[in-house]
Parts: structure tokens; C-alpha cells; sequence
């Protein structure tokens, strides 16, 4: 029997008085790219904060890959292969970038390695280095320090550096805040791509619908707090209650 990759059965969160996550239960589907949608306010950062470490719910338990895992902090759940996105302040900004993808590499390998030799192990480790910033399309800047990247490649380095230790899930809080639209389209392609060609599952939140339409294979929708649905994107698109919540926003944008 496959376990749903990601699980949380009545989550609440409560912040003093106002409760922020009320009660919520869903599967997320092994496989596929899934995302958290809702209009500003509706709990989707707070939902990614209780299930990736940061703060553990007020009740409600969450499970990854069939295993308890409620209030594990951040780095239990990141050897358990559950990564959530770093912030761009956690690249090492005086590092190049290949060095950046790196120090996961060497982590990730840490065991694997132990019986080859210094200078294989040096030439495995930067050819996977370079692959992965092929993939991401930023191998002509492997040699520049990270803090001399535009914003939108920082968030590239960043995601290879998280893909680096080859996760099982990552969860994404709004992956393409502050991009460019050109920068959102490579961002948004390149997790579709992983998705669809790795082992990695991806579990996005983001609150621009056409986004979250054109690559997610499955959605739920946050309102207020309360899983106000969840569904294909087709499903999602006609529900009546999802248009009523964003008030005639951007959903048929
Ligand atoms: N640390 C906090 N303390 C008090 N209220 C919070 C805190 N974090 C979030 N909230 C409130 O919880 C609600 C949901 O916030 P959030 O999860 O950030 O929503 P979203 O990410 O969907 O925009 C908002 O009303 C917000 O003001
Ligand atoms: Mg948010």
C-alpha cells in the first residue's frame, strides 16, 4: 500500500486568540506536483510553518510517508528527506556557487563515499555539482560568488542546494515571490520538470492562480483558515465556492 507523501488530519493553529489553521485535514497524493492555494491571510504560510518544523501545531497530527512526524523540528524532518525551501540568506554569499552546491553534496554523500578514494570522490562530487547547475541553468556562473547573482538566480542556487540532498518532498512557501515574470516562468518550469523527472514530490503554496493552473496536478484551496476544497486544476477552476472566496480575482486570469 502506498501512503499519501504528505498527510495532516485536524491541524490547528492558534495565534493567542485567533486561530490562524482551523481543523484542517488532507492528502497530498504520492506523485505529481501539488500546490496550497488561498487568498492572502487564508493560512498557507502558517500550514507550511506547522508541517516543515518551524512551529508545531496547537493540535492535529501530520504524517510523511506514512510516518508521525508532528512537531519534528526543521532539521529531523530534512535527514527524513522533508526540505522546505531555504531563504536566500542561508546561500553563503561569499561562496562561488558551485561551492554552494557542494557542501549539500558532500553531505548527502557523507557515508556513500567512504570507500573511494580522495580524488574520485573529489571528481564524482563536482560533476554532480556541475549537472545540477546545468539542469538549473546556471553553470556559466559556477564560478562567480553567490551575493554577485541576480535575485532570481540566488533562488536557483537555493534550489539546488535544497535538491542537492535528494529530498523526498520539498515544500515551497510562494517560490516565485519577488520574481520577474520571466524569472516566475523559469522557476515554475523548472519544478514542474523535477517534478515530473525526479523522485522529488513538490508541495507549493502560491497565491497567483494561472501559476498554480498551468503545473499542479493537484490542488487545495485555504480560506479563513479552513480547507475550503481540493481537486484537479479543471475542478478547481468551475467550483463555485473557490471564485466566490477570491471575490472575482485572478482566477480566470
Ligand atoms: N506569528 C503570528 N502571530 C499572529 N498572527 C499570525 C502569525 N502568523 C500568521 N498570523 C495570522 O494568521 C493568518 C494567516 O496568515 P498566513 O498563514 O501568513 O496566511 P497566507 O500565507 O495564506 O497569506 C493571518 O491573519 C495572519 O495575520
Ligand atoms: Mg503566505
Amino acid at each position: 500500500m502506498t501512503h499519501p507523501i504528505l498527510q495532516v488530519t485536524g491541524l490547528t493553529r492558534d495565534f493567542g486568540r485567533f486561530t490562524a489553521l482551523s481543523d484542517v485535514s488532507l492528502a497530498v497524493p504520492q506523485g505529481g506536483l501539488a500546490a496550497l492555494i488561498g487568498p492572502n491571510g487564508a493560512g498557507k504560510t502558517t500550514f507550511y510553518n506547522t508541517v516543515s518544523g518551524r512551529f508545531p501545531p496547537s493540535a492535529g497530527r501530520v504524517f510523511f510517508d506514512g510516518d508521525e512526524i508532528t512537531g519534528m523540528p526543521a532539521h529531523r524532518l530534512a535527514r527524513r528527506g522533508l526540505l522546505r525551501s531555504f531563504q536566500v540568506t542561508n546561500i553563503f554569499p561569499d561562496l562561488t556557487v558551485i561551492e554552494n552546491v557542494l557542501v549539500p553534496l558532500v553531505l548527502h554523500h557523507h557515508k556513500g563515499f567512504a570507500f573511494w578514494g580522495k580524488l574520485k570522490r573529489e571528481k564524482a562530487l563536482f560533476t554532480e555539482a556541475e549537472d545540477l547547475l546545468d539542469r538549473f541553468g546556471i553553470l556559466s556562473e559556477a564560478r562567480l560568488p553567490a551575493h554577485a547573482l541576480a535575485y532570481g538566480d540566488k533562488r536557483l542556487v537555493e534550489m539546488a542546494i535544497v535538491l542537492a540532498r535528494r529530498p523526498r518532498l520539498v515544500m515551497l512557501d510562494e517560490p516565485t515571490a519577488g520574481m520577474t515574470p520571466e524569472e516566475t516562468d523559469r522557476m515554475i518550469g523548472l519544478i514542474k520538470d523535477l517534478a515530473d523527472t525526479t523522485d522529488t514530490h513538490f508541495f507549493i503554496t502560491e497565491h497567483d492562480m494561472k501559476v498554480v493552473f498551468s503545473v499542479a496536478s493537484y490542488i487545495f484551496v485555504l480560506h479563513q483558515g479552513q480547507l475550503l476544497a481540493q481537486g484537479t486544476a479543471d475542478e478547481i477552476r468551475g467550483n463555485a465556492e473557490v471564485k466566490a472566496a477570491y471575490l472575482g480575482g485572478s482566477l480566470d486570469a
